[in-house]
């Protein structure tokens, strides 16, 4: 199964932790932790639209679920001192919809679009006029009297985000003149997001548990979030509620985390390219038949991590896993060369 902290439509969270992810994201830009490229031009930009007391242009998050984004774009809102209005891709049915919310938008508001690539071509397309004069077309009446009329906007802010850059068509892509694409994070800002939540909740934790839990959590602060949350369970029924770095490697192993923080999914990926394809190299596509996910998904959302790990690589013929992936998994690789001749 798929991990629900990777899946961007959050269909695996539940409510409680759903809950528990906004009491815990970060409210002000001086809270969020990581991403210093994108967060020390974003305040220039938002110092530079205020004063000129204009709308910040349009922004575009885009890159892996759990890594900030929606995170990202209400402290953006938060910073520039302005309402934020959130829709998704899926839900904007039909352009009415759309003209819905954005006629409601107050001067320099931001309106986010999350699953940006979801949307359909018709709103799409409606969005492009809205978004480059701050003027849409709304139809009146019906029938024999149905005529449009122009109507000018209050100036505003589109923020989108999505997992999936690639799906989105290139006249939407050039209208956002901000894109920032969000890193994984590395383990010591995970390990400070960790801390700063379990502040949040209340709870102990020391730091070598706090670092155990940040180097097994897919350089993503959601997935660190849920495993804090996890460990929190374990601390207060097996020990004394302080969160240790015994309760931590009991609780990681009884979860069956994987040591480097793979999830089920990157471990599918790298055996079906060992067992099925001798290790590579194959093509995303055939990779993706035989783990029964997309070609895109694996692309932008798996591939990236296992990239940056070192248990991949791209080559011209197509993906191939490394050394580090046989020994990862406890396999020989075909024709049972020893795999630390392969580094
Ligand atoms: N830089 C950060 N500092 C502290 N906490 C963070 C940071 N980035 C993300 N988080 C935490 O991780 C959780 C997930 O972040 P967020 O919902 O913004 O991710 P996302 O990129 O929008 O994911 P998705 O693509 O699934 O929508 C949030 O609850 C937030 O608390
Ligand atoms: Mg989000």
């Amino acid at each position: 199964m798929a991990n629900p902290n990777l899946n961007s439509d959050k269909e695996g969270l539940s409510a409680a932790e759903k809950e528990f992810e906004n009491n815990i994201r970060p409210s002000n830009i001086e809270e969020f932790s990581g991403q210093q490229q994108i967060i020390d031009n974003l305040k220039i930009f938002i110092k530079a639209a205020k004063m000129r007391g204009e709308a910040l242009d349009h922004v575009l998050f885009h890159g892996p679920p759990g890594l900030g984004k929606t995170t990202l774009s209400r402290i953006v809102a938060n910073e520039l001192g302005v309402s934020i209005k959130e829709t998704s891709g899926p839900v904007i049915e039909k352009p009415g919809d759309l003209a819905g919310l954005l006629t409601g938008l107050e001067a320099n508001d931001v309106l986010f679009i999350d699953e940006i690539h979801r949307l359909s071509t018709v709103v799409e397309e409606y969005l492009y006029a809205a978004m480059e004069d701050y003027r849409i077309d709304i139809m009146i009446d019906s029938g024999p009297n149905a005529r449009s009329i122009q109507i000018n906007l209050n100036p505003f802010t589109l923020i989108g985000a999505t997992t999936r850059s690639g799906l989105l068509t290139a006249p939407l892509l050039s209208r956002f003149a901000i894109k920032s694409r969000l890193e994984y994070y590395n383990a010591e800002t995970l390990q400070k997001i960790i801390q700063r939540a379990a502040g949040i909740l209340n709870v102990k934790i020391t730091s070598d548990a706090a670092r155990e839990i940040a180097g097994r959590s897919r350089a993503t602060p959601r997935i660190a979030n849920g495993l804090l949350r996890r460990m929190r369970d374990f601390a207060m029924v097996l020990g004394n509620g302080v969160i240790d770095l015994g309760v931590t490697q009991h609780g990681l192993k009884a979860l069956n985390v994987d040591e480097y923080g793979l999830d089920d999914m990157d471990n599918k990926i790298l055996s079906a390219i060992i067992d099925k394809f001798k290790g590579g190299p194959v093509g995303i596509t055939t990779i993706a038949t035989a783990v029964g996910e997309e070609p895109g998904t694996l692309e932008e959302v798996y591939e990236p991590f296992l990239i940056q790990e070192g248990f991949l690589q791209r080559t011209p013929r197509g993906r191939e896993v490394t050394a580090k992936a046989y020994e990862h998994l406890g396999k020989k690789p075909y024709g049972g060369i020893n795999p630390t001749l392969f580094t």
